[in-house]
């Protein structure tokens, strides 16, 4: 596996596969690796010629009082698990590589970037489609891979992807979850032994409304009001959020027709999880 620090060097290691008729793959991440992430890795190689990884720890989706300092950085060990996998480049920049001094350009999905997960976080997908879009022109790849765990995310990128023409498929991939049903995140290593077993409480409230809905209730108001009676019973968790939303414009949906997506977000002591399930996928 290829290690690159900087965009110069990456380019220059790409140059072949870039423009040639290689299928190139990409999996942007923040490190603190998981089999969330490897599921990501193992799609990209199943589907392309080659396959590169980025590890940046985004600073500008990140809030003035959030974990960015925090985050972990294992960096030793995902460079041996991408290994392990086969990647063949990983790029690795620095937050000065990536954001040069007195950089002031912003790439910002309106309408979306204020919805879900934006509106507790003002400013994070803008921090998020601008690093996007920065690595899709360094390392410009035919096809991106991403987690439906960040299903705003997901949407958010979709829609930057088409309104800016970038020549990029767009792979989504299921969520990765623990035997007990917790979501992976780098973010779980912060839970205390309890505080994990709090955290459970977002998978059964959605398990909870995936049943409400499967015995035939259709009304988004009252699939909420059945999630949040389940996490109202668990004092460890504080609600940021739960909303059914259309998967592509994330705008409300009040009586379920087509496929809805359950998003939730809750703070586990001062831990902040997400979740989500889509229904009427069938
Ligand atoms: P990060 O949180 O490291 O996640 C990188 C990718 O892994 C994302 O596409 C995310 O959805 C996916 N992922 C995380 N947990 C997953 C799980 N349990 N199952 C499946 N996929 C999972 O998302 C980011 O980084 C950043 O915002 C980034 C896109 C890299 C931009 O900075």
């Amino acid at each position: 596996m290829r290690v690159c620090t900087t965009i110069t060097e990456i380019r220059s290691a790409l140059r072949r596969a870039q423009g040639s008729d290689l299928r190139l793959g990409f999996v942007p991440t923040m490190g603190a690796l998981h089999e969330g992430h490897l599921s990501l890795v193992r799609a990209a190689k199943a589907a392309c010629d080659a396959v590169v990884v980025s590890i940046f720890v985004n600073p500008t989706q990140f809030g003035p009082r959030e974990d960015l300092a925090k985050y972990p950085r294992p960096f030793e060990r995902d460079c041996g698990l991408l290994q392990k996998e086969g990647v063949d480049f990983l790029f690795a920049p620095s937050a000065e590589e990536m954001y040069p001094q007195g950089s002031v350009t912003w790439v910002e999905v309106e309408g979306l970037s204020e919805k879900l997960c934006g509106r507790s976080r003002p400013g994070h997908f803008r921090g998020v489609t601008t690093v996007v879009s920065k690595l899709f022109h360094i390392i410009q790849p035919s096809a991106a891979f991403f987690g439906q765990k960040d299903a705003a995310q997901c949407a958010i990128i979709r829609r930057m992807v088409r309104d800016q023409n970038f020549p990029v498929e767009m792979v989504v991939c299921p969520i990765v979850r623990e035997p007990d049903g917790l979501a992976m995140s780098s973010r779980n290593a912060y839970l205390s032994p309890s505080e994990r077993k709090s955290a459970l409480v977002l998978y059964r409230a959605l398990s909870e409304i995936q049943s409400c809905f499967e015995h035939s209730e259709r009304s988004a108001a009252r699939l909420i009001a059945a999630g949040k009676k389940v996490l109202a019973e668990e004092p460890g968790a504080r609600l940021d959020y739960l909303e059914i939303v259309d998967p592509e414009s994330l705008g409300s949906v009040p009586v379920i027709g087509g496929t809805a997506l359950v998003a939730v977000a809750a703070f586990v002591g001062s831990t902040r999880l997400i979740d989500n399930i889509l229904l009427g996928t069938d």
